[in-house]
């Protein structure tokens, strides 16, 4: 298949030695029957870092894009997540199992507990089944989303292994300044999920300037941004033309004024849920 060079992607490494490419592509609300062609046209386009999760619907069909597309295994970086109601050490195993079997795979590269739950208080028991996982070499490197400072803490005390990865709610409303703080001194890794704020920042006139003064799409200059933040980021799309766009980010950089600019759009605002409350969709 023809494709653009993929090594343009910065890799960075986590703290147990493996290495994650900066910029993937995100599946959440690609419905199934959509999924292997729009992750295809991902892999054409360049992607090598697929985030997609079992409550998604749609991990069997990120599996067959990689064949569809003539890919190998170990030539993408495939994420999935334990969702909330398999929280507990026996069902996250059989959640995991469930994943790979859906996936067609033998190991998964990242593999995260979705939301913390603290209101099942099983987060702490997920993640020591996860610690068995990764030692079972069935997940090369084992992260969470959405935990808030007390949860990172929990973890860290009660099992005296810190995840490699964090996946939080990021975007230029809402910035988690705090939270990404805490996490460079943890050693743990920021990922931005909907680095775009599904697409609501796009039409700010800070957002907008910058892309004439760059001559790039506003969706292009937010993804600039969280790269020179040092945040993973995963933008989804079915539109071709943003899907490659997307990925076109390696070729111009933001100086310290427009990183400032943006940094002032901060408003503290979530689009997404509260991860203190949030049990189920
Ligand atoms: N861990 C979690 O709890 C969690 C929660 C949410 C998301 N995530 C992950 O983060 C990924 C990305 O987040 P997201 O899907 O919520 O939102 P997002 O990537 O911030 O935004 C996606 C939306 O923006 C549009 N878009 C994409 N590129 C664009 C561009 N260049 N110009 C204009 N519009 C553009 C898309 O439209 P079209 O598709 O119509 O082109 C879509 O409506 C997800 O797919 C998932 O992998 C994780």
């Amino acid at each position: 298949m023809s494709t653009s060079t993929p090594s343009k992607v910065p890799d960075i490494a986590l703290r147990d030695g493996t290495t994650i490419p900066q910029l993937g592509f995100g599946v959440f609300q690609i419905p199934p029957e959509d999924t292997v062609e729009t992750v295809v046209r991902a892999f054409q386009a360049g992607y090598r870092h697929i985030d997609t999760a079992a409550a998604y619907g749609n991990e069997a069909e990120v599996g067959q894009a990689i064949h569809a597309a003539g890919l190998q295994r170990e030539d993408v970086f495939i994420t999935t997540k334990c969702f909330n109601d398999d929280h507990g050490h026996q069902k996250a195993k059989q959640a995991f199992k469930r994943s790979l079997e859906k996936l067609e795979m033998d190991y998964v590269d990242l593999y995260l507990i979705h939301w913390p739950v603290p209101s099942t208080d099983l987060y702490v028991e997920t993640w020591q089944a996860f610690i068995e996982l990764e030692q079972e070499g069935l997940v090369r490197s084992i992260g969470v989303s959405n935990f808030q400072p007390p949860h990172l803490a929990r973890i860290a005390e009660e099992t005296g292994v810190e995840p490699t990865i964090n996946q939080i709610e990021l975007h230029p409303q809402f910035q988690q300044a705090g939270l990404r703080r805490e996490h460079a001194d943890r050693g743990i890794l920021t990922e931005a999920w909907s680095p775009l704020a599904q697409g609501q920042v796009l039409d700010d006139e800070t957002i907008t300037g910058l892309a004439e003064k760059h001559e790039k799409s506003a969706g292009q200059i937010v993804l600039r941004w969280h790269i020179q933040l040092g945040n993973i980021v995963f933008p989804k799309s079915v539109t071709p033309e943003r899907i490659e766009e997307n990925f076109d980010i390696f070729d111009f950089h933001l100086t310290d004024e427009d990183m400032g600019a943006i940094e002032a759009l901060d408003a503290g605002e979530r689009i997404g849920p509260d991860p203190d409350t949030f049990v189920r969709p």
